[in-house]
């Protein structure tokens, strides 16, 4: 964890803006950063490049003249195609005039946050989960609320719903939902969905729905339970999305929100002063990628449902790690017996082995005593990674 800088120029920031918590996932990152001894699996991504037909699309759009501004809520082809990709892949009738292209996921959230809650207003979160909400939920002036989710063999990491329920108080604004979950895979079934958005509708709640893992589930089906094929134009929902998961496109930072029409001219404002719009060329290449990325997207369910099963196989079988297969998203979270101090044991396990896995207390402290690793990468570093794991954590005892 780095220390705070002292100095009277750090000292002179708002209170709010010191407390921002550094992310403990980027803390391994660092460590491991261009090391080529290290199997990564830090990170939430694929050790794919970006296919090359999206590749080509983008320097096609560079030859093309599209480098200058273009309209904050997007590319209107852009926004066409991820309607008609909502039609296609979700048989859900989302308007273009619902959508606007977002600079990746993170923004996508971020500006979520910002729209909808006021200071002080709180914002249910269930947990573990990926940091970032937490503190940009903090960034935008609200209180993060976290509801513990409950891990048991059977059922894997799953979300009591009575409890999330009752952690709503008059201050409540926002229901957050990230199904597929990052951590823990854990996804929300129809029936989960439908009870959140009845509950949320009663009280006049916000949801933020974070589906960026929306494809990668591993029961046959096509796509998790989502929001999208539920709501109506105006119900109070945001469902945030990213073409970094799906279509390979980390590095390119373009996602997508569906939001109320009738935010119009508020929701451009916040985009026009927040980042005036995603990158334009890179809009153009996000539409060849949505329109023509359907067969990568049910390949890459394919390939991760054999990556998830070598390596829940392969760690499940030890007698001292507790896991199940995650129904969705592209992560293994396990636990070790004996193990409170999970950033320790990545760092230890990075010298020691030479893999790099994020500590689960950087989910929050409800991930304290896990480990969560990405099993986006080729067969061959992950049957390497998993040799290395059952070899030091068969022989691992606490301190
Ligand atoms: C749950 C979740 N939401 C959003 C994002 C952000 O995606 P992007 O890289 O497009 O900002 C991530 C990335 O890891 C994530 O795990």
């Amino acid at each position: 964890m780095s220390t705070a800088p002292a100095g009277p120029a750090f000292d002179a920031l708002p209170e709010r803006v010191k407390a921002i918590s550094p992310s403990r996932i980027i803390e391994i990152a660092g460590k491991a950063h261009g090391r080529t001894d290290v199997i990564h699996l830090w990170a939430g991504e694929s050790d794919l490049p970006t296919p090359q037909f999206i590749v080509e699309a983008a320097m096609q759009a560079l030859r093309d003249g599209h480098t200058g501004y273009q309209l904050s809520q997007g590319v209107p082809a852009l926004r066409a195609a991820i309607a008609r990709y909502y039609s296609r892949a979700y048989d859900a009738s989302i308007g273009a005039d619902r959508i606007s292209v977002t600079v990746g996921g993170m923004q996508a959230l971020a500006q979520a946050l910002l729209a909808v809650c006021d200071p002080g207003d709180e914002v249910v979160v269930p947990v573990p989960v990926w940091p970032n909400i937490v503190e940009a939920a903090r960034i935008a002036g609200a209180a993060p609320v976290e509801v513990p989710m409950a891990f048991d063999l059977q059922r894997g990491w799953h979300l009591d719903l009575q409890r999330y329920f009752d952690a709503v108080t008059p201050r409540t604004r926002v229901l957050f939902v990230n199904s597929p979950g990052n951590p823990t895979g854990a996804t929300l079934s129809d029936d989960e969905l439908d009870q959140i958005l009845a509950f949320a509708r009663e009280r006049g709640l916000w949801i933020i729905s974070d589906e960026v893992y929306g494809r990668m589930v591993y029961d046959g089906s096509p796509f998790a339970p989502s929001f999208v094929t539920r709501i109506e134009p105006e119900d109070r929902v945001m469902i945030t999305n990213t073409f970094s998961k799906n279509w390979s496109m980390t590095g390119w930072r373009c996602g997508w929100v569906v939001a109320p029409p009738s935010l119009g001219q508020v929701w451009d404002n916040l985009l026009q002063y927040g980042t005036t719009g995603a990158t334009t060329f890179v809009q153009y290449a996000a539409i060849t990628a949505i329109d023509q990325g359907d067969a990568l997207i049910e390949e890459s369910a394919r390939v991760l449902a054999a990556r998830r099963d070598l390596i829940h196989g392969a760690l499940a079988q030890l007698p001292n790690v507790r896991t199940a297969a995650p129904a969705g998203a592209f992560y293994l979270f396990f636990s070790v017996e004996g193990l409170t101090d999970s950033r320790r044991f990545a760092l230890e396990l990075l010298e020691a082995q030479k893999v790099a896995l994020a500590p689960g207390v950087a989910f929050t402290d409800a991930g304290e005593g896990w480990m969560r690793l990405c099993y986006g990468v080729s067969e061959a570093s992950l049957a390497a990674a998993a040799e290395r794991l059952q070899a030091y954590i068969g022989r691992w005892r606490p301190a």
